[in-house]
């Protein structure tokens, strides 16, 4: 099993470029190869009876153990190739600044990272023992070359870059296909500085880029309400550990916070107050931040489910509304919501669809992501069953999932012809009871997010031609073990000897770090079905969760699938990274701390400062 998920890692992991290396580097990358050539005897006569660059390239970077000492520089995530054959460290020139071409998003990355450079001075919790060169000039100057200025922050645009910090001269390159690709080459580097005066690592080469293109944090702001400046420090944090999507599950059934301009009754009347909702001017700042950190705002605005908070102000087009969500003595299966909070949208009234279209509207004029979230997940029967017209329907032997045809054949053409690919989450096709059939959702328009039974539905969406956000709630889904929210539940009145029989929310146990990085979000696939993930998000939604515990709820473990999807969890020879992955995300999540980001610790402060020592050297059986 292990084997055949690592030939899929691999194959994932793109080659790098051919790329013009400086003249000293070729010296100094040989000098490294013959350094590790006892390691690696066969590949090395290979490598050296070949004199050609392009060979000896191809070879450093596609399968040898980094020419470092890994534990003196720490970025996260990994990066894909990094050569340091010599590890030295230079000053950092009081003067230094950064070159690079003017550009309304990149330009004012550069003057916040320049800020960031020249007064962090994190010092690492084990101080890196390498020495400062006594030959290396202090390093003057960051010059960012970029090929393509134009390239619009979309799904797939080029995020590679590669860096060059010379220890012989007092520039260092940066070189990026896009401009996002240099903001990801800004954040490595500032990663790389530390101390007080500042040093960085010199003689250094490195080539980067995503093994997925699709790296996001899912977070609802309907169930509890997050301020403007919440989002921003998330999404700025995304940044830094290089996710680029932020999936904004804005609405739900609990409130609604987003003042549309055609329809602003829904916030007026569905959210939970005029200081608990998100203005035009609030959205055009996000998605402007997010344009200035590399992050996509991908918004969700979930329907026909999960639209309880529309009723306040269109109650004639949701069904079930302020109802109790599983009356007493009734079974489980005729319950009117999957929890408290009930309303769906009435798929038979006419006035639903103006509502909608209106909503979509708003949203692409707000929203310039080419990505459109339509929700659709958690029909439940009960719901609609309430209304009457919707039972006439049924017993004209009409059923549930025609309804649910009948909405998405009134509304996917249309957010189409916006010219937005839609996002639904799985259920949509994958559901047991209220589901469409395949041929109301073309592939080439729509992506499909999976969020139950682990690998077996990414299977199923992949298997069916549709393309794949995995969110696997059995790995990825943040809000998990914090007990249930429902009220007087006779679970929790257990004998006082039984301890915490509360046995967690429906989807516990929380998902540790370790759970989240050891997942292979394309565990069982085909080659042809990897080709069809497109990545993966982490999923915070908000029963439990608010500003208070945010950060704690999302960092490090958000850290954690970072690099599993940028740059895998396994080593060059296929071994899962986890041990050395503590240290790194341990130093990391403490300069995250020192960042504004409260993201909680792993271990005691003691056993990083100790390195090693609470480790275990034994199997666990
Ligand atoms: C990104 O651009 C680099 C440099 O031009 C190129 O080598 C690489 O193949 C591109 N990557 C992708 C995923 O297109
Ligand atoms: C950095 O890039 C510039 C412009 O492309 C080039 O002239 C210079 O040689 C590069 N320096 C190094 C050390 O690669
Ligand atoms: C740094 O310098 C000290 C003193 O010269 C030396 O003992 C040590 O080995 C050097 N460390 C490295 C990593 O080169
Ligand atoms: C519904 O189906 C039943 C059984 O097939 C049939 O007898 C009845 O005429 C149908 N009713 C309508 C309105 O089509
Ligand atoms: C879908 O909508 C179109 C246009 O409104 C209509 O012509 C077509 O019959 C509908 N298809 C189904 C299967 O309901
Ligand atoms: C549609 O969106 C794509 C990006 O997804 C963009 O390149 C294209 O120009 C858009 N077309 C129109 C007609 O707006
Ligand atoms: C996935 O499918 C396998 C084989 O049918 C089954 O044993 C396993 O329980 C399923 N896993 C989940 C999480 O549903
Ligand atoms: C708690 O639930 C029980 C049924 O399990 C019910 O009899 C009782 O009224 C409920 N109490 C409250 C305060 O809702
Ligand atoms: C919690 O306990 C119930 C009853 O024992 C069990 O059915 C359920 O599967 C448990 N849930 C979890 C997540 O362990």
């Amino acid at each position: 099993m292990i084997i055949v998920d690592d030939v899929r890692q691999t194959d994932r992991r793109r080659k790098p470029a051919m790329l013009l290396l400086p003249k000293c580097l070729y010296e100094a990358h040989y000098k490294s190869i013959t350094i590790h050539y006892k390691r690696h005897t066969e590949r090395m006569r290979l490598i050296i009876f070949s004199l050609s660059y392009t060979f000896l390239i191809w070879g450093i970077f596609s399968s040898l153990t980094p020419t470092y000492a890994s534990a003196e520089i720490n970025v996260w995530p990994k990066p894909t190739s990094l050569s340091w054959p010599h590890p030295q460290a230079a000053l950092l020139s009081p003067g230094f600044y950064i070159s690079s071409p003017n550009h309304p998003y990149l330009s004012p990355a550069v003057n916040r990272y320049l800020l960031q450079i020249l007064t962090e001075h994190y010092q690492p919790v084990v101080e890196p023992s390498v020495n400062l060169s006594a030959s290396a000039p202090p390093l003057q100057t960051l010059a960012i070359i970029v090929a393509d200025l134009s390239a619009p922050l979309h799904h797939g645009v080029n995020e590679s870059y590669s860096l060059f910090i010379p220890s012989d001269g007092d520039t260092a390159n940066l070189t990026a296909e896009t401009v996002w690709g240099a903001m990801r080459g800004l954040e490595t580097f500032s990663q790389l500085v530390w101390g007080n005066p500042s040093r960085v690592p010199v003689g250094l080469y490195l080539w980067d880029s995503p093994l997925f293109p699709h790296r996001g944090i899912m977070l609802d702001t309907s169930r509890n309400y997050y301020p403007v400046k919440d989002l921003l420090r998330t999404i700025g944090a995304m940044s830094a550990n290089k996710l680029n999507v932020f999936h904004w599950h804005i609405t739900d059934s609990h409130s609604f916070p987003l003042v549309l301009p055609s329809m602003p009754e829904l916030a007026a009347k569905g959210s939970y107050g005029p200081t608990m909702q998100y203005s035009p001017a609030d959205v055009a700042a996000i998605v402007r931040f997010g344009l200035e950190h590399g992050v996509r705002v991908l918004p969700e605005i979930d329907s026909p489910g999960h639209t309880g908070s529309w009723a306040e102000a269109y109650p004639d087009i949701v069904t079930c509304a302020n109802m109790f969500w599983w009356p007493a003595g009734s079974e489980w299966a005729d319950r009117l919501a999957s929890e408290p909070g009930t309303g769906h949208l009435n798929p038979l009234n006419p006035k639903t669809y103006e509502v909608v279209k209106n909503v979509i509207s708003d949203i692409v004029t707000l929203f310039p992501e080419p990505f459109y979230h339509a929700g659709a997940d958690e029909i439940i029967p009960g719901c609609w069953k309430a209304d009457p017209a919707i039972q006439s329907f049924l017993s004209d032997n009409g059923t549930l999932s025609q309804l649910l045809e009948i909405f998405v054949n009134s509304t996917f053409p249309y957010i189409v012809s916006l010219n937005r690919t839609v996002v639904y989450w799985e259920d949509i096709l994958l559901d047991d009871n209220v589901k469409v059939d395949a041929s109301f959702l073309p592939p080439e328009q729509t992506i499909l997010q999976t969020w139950n039974n682990g690998p077996n539905n990414t299977k199923l969406i992949v298997s069916a031609g549709y393309r794949a956000i995995v969110s696997s709630s059995e790995f990825y889904y943040l809000d998990c073990g914090h007990g249930d929210f429902i009220g007087n539940d006779s679970q929790y009145n257990q004998p006082p000897t039984s301890g915490d029989s509360g046995n967690g929310s429906w989807c516990g146990p929380f998902k540790t770090w370790q759970a989240i990085y050891n997942y292979d979000i394309t565990y069982g696939l085909s080659q042809e079905e990897t080709k069809l993930v497109l990545g993966g998000e982490v999923a915070l939604w908000s029963e439990q969760a608010d500003p208070t515990v945010l950060d704690a709820r999302i960092w490090p473990r958000a850290s954690a699938m970072a690099e599993t999807l940028w740059s895998g969890n396994r080593d060059e020879s296929g071994m899962k990274r986890y041990a050395e992955a503590m240290d790194r995300l341990n130093e990391w999540r403490y300069r995250m701390v020192s960042r504004g980001i409260r993201a909680e610790p792993l271990q005691p402060l003691w056993c990083i400062k100790n390195p090693g020592m609470c480790n275990t050297v034994n199997p666990f059986v």
